[in-house]
């Protein structure tokens, strides 16, 4: 296998892809534009939806790229060997022009080809779709990785569970992948059946590369037809990839992190790798600091608050200085880290250097802001240890405390409270929460506000009569209809819908009434954070299936609208004046489009 770097790994895959026909587009931001069922991108597919249900891409029907992306659901395990809050993805994307005959073979080439990543066709195992009830086993697949030279015993078949990609729980594009592994057990793997997977010992296979072959539409009545643009959608995740093609045992030990490494170690005095504790703490501070510096530096960059994406940069910085605090590292330190990996990926993403006065004026407040609590809530929280025993929970009024007095997240308490044999009582935790915001609402001092003051009011409340409107067309149109795209400015919603004509007079009119009837009701709007599985098993609707176990904001209103949704929302449907419908488009053969607007 080859030696690369992460420039090198990155430069390779795009020109392969150039090479091909594909035009290189760039990383689109990490905060999704018209997406609120995630807070952060979590895929390359992602900013791409709307083109992959048929909207034309300004730069042509083959596109790659490496996507920055985000996945929160798994931040207390950062510090482990394996979990990343951030990654790189590198794809690939043919918009209804070549499918599995073409990918199959290309993926097979850049694997194996000693000009590409050179890895031996013996050392790589498959995975296709198994088959079942809706659709049939994916031969087609299989039948090409063994034309291309895949050993017929390195290729397994999984269930949609394994081997699925797209909207499980609701209408849209979906279709079987293939997954390409790293066989590290020659050993353990030659045991499987071509059904047995699953069966083999971690670390038997590595996973590296994820060919989705979106070839159907799931139907309202659950059928899976054929789609008329097959797409292809494919995923390379990068630290991952290099880890692999040098031989690590991390990411943190690719060259992504070397400066970062060696800063930490100036600072410090301590090694990297010194002893079990040291190299957790090592990790949690290169990732979250590698995190935040990408979210502040995004072109949409977000700063740290107590709401939405601003509430996980919070969490994060402050995990880091928690744990940099173990290291030793002083205070300013996270900049000091900050910087090393801005200079890293400054020729990739530029905006991290036009935007690095606002880095690092931002992590140095976070920083001082918490430091300045840490150490007096730290022996709080040691007092509160002190009280109790193994197996107890700390209630929720005294995590509450430590949030509101000392700034320590509640997940942060969590995790702490873990470390001693503890647990949270986090529904106590949210009542008191709750308890709080009733009474700072009601005039007195609030510190921690978890209020709306990143967002202007209009918008805020055009995003809550976009819930309305959904919930409302569903109603007058039918179940089947779902969200196809959104984009709210300050003074109209824009909102695209699955509906094969536009709505008559007597439509649109049934729909506004509907909308105005949830106002008039002053319906109180509820957010309450889940994963997206049980958001799914409560009914919550959503733009589109995410693969990640993500946690999830779910916002419902009165008995009439569930929602997945990043926010924000208004907190009483009374705020929102008159809705008016001002236009009807039309967006393709199977989706319109209502533009909408709040009168006073
Ligand atoms: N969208 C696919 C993934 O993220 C390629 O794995």
């Amino acid at each position: 296998m080859k030696v690369l770097t992460s420039e090198s790994l990155r430069d390779l895959y795009l020109n392969f892809f150039k090479e091909r026909g594909h035009a290189v587009i760039p990383s689109a931001s990490l905060i999704p534009e018209n997406d609120p069922t995630v807070l952060f991108t979590t895929a390359g597919m992602h900013p791409l939806v709307p083109y992959l249900l048929g909207e034309k891409h300004p730069a042509g029907n083959r596109l790659c790229d490496v996507q920055k992306c985000v996945r929160t659901g798994d931040i207390d395990e950062v510090g482990d060997s394996s979990h990343c809050t951030f990654f790189e993805m590198l794809g690939n994307w043919s918009l209804g022009d070549y499918f599995k005959e073409q990918m199959i073979p290309w993926s097979f080439e850049f694997l194996t080809s000693p000009e590409y990543l050179g890895i031996p066709a013996e050392d790589i195992a498959i995975t296709c779709f198994a088959g079942d009830e809706d659709c049939p086993r994916d031969d087609e697949s299989a039948d090409k990785w063994i034309e291309c030279g895949i050993d017929p015993k390195h290729i397994y078949f999984l269930p949609k569970s394994g081997n699925w990609w797209g909207p499980a729980g609701t209408t849209g594009p979906c279709g079987p992948d293939t997954e390409m592994h790293i066989i590290r057990n020659h050993a353990e793997a030659d045991k499987l059946g071509p059904y047995d997977f699953d069966k083999a010992p971690a670390g038997t296979f590595l996973e590296i590369w994820n060919d989705v072959f979106m070839q159907y539409n799931k139907t309202a009545d659950g059928r899976y037809e054929p789609l008329k643009q097959r797409n292809v959608d494919t995923g390379m995740g990068l630290e991952r990839t290099l880890c692999i093609l040098n031989d690590k045992s991390s990411v943190y030990e690719t060259d992504i992190f070397e400066g970062a490494i060696a800063k930490i170690e100036q600072l410090t005095g301590l090694k990297y790798g010194e002893d079990e504790q040291i190299t957790k703490a090592f990790r949690v501070v290169l990732d979250h600091v590698r995190t935040a510096t990408f979210m502040l530096g995004d072109a949409k960059g977000i700063v740290p608050s107590n709401t939405d994406q601003g509430y996980i940069l919070r969490r994060i910085i402050r995990r880091a200085v928690r744990f940099g605090r173990n290291l030793g590292l002083p205070q300013g330190a996270l900049n000091e880290v900050s910087k090393t990996i801005v200079a890293k990926y400054a020729s990739v993403y530029p905006e991290l250097v036009a935007n690095a006065a606002k880095i690092e004026e931002e992590l140095n407040k976070e920083e001082a802001k918490f430091s300045k609590t840490l150490a007096q809530g730290l022996k709080e929280f040691e007092k509160v240890v002190a009280s109790k025993a193994a197996g107890d929970k700390i209630d929720g009024v005294t995590a509450f405390h430590l949030y509101d007095t000392y700034g320590f997240p509640v997940e942060i308490t969590q995790e702490m409270a873990r470390e001693k044999g503890l647990e949270v009582d986090v529904e106590g935790y949210n009542a008191a929460f709750a308890e709080h915001q009733a009474k700072s609402r009601a005039g007195s001092e609030q510190k921690f506000a978890c209020g709306l003051a990143d967002h202007k009011e209009e918008t805020t409340k055009l995003h809550t009569a976009t819930h309305l409107l959904h919930a409302a067309l569903k109603r007058v149109c039918g179940e089947e209809v779902n969200q196809k795209g959104s984009n709210i400015t300050e003074e109209r919603l824009r909102f695209d819908f699955n509906f094969p004509r536009k709505l008559t007079p007597e439509e649109v009119k049934a729909v506004e009434d509907l909308v105005n009837g949830e106002i008039a009701k002053d319906e109180p709007v509820v957010m309450k954070e889940m994963s997206l599985d049980e958001a799914k098993a409560e009914g919550f609707t959503g733009l589109f299936e995410s693969k990640y176990g993500e946690m999830v904001k779910t916002y419902t209103i009165g008995d009439f609208s569930k929602e997945i949704c990043g926010g924000p929302h208004v907190e009483r449907t009374g705020v929102l004046g008159t809705f008016k419908i001002a236009k009807q488009e039309n967006v393709s053969a199977g989706v319109k489009r209502i533009k909408a607007v709040l009168v006073k």
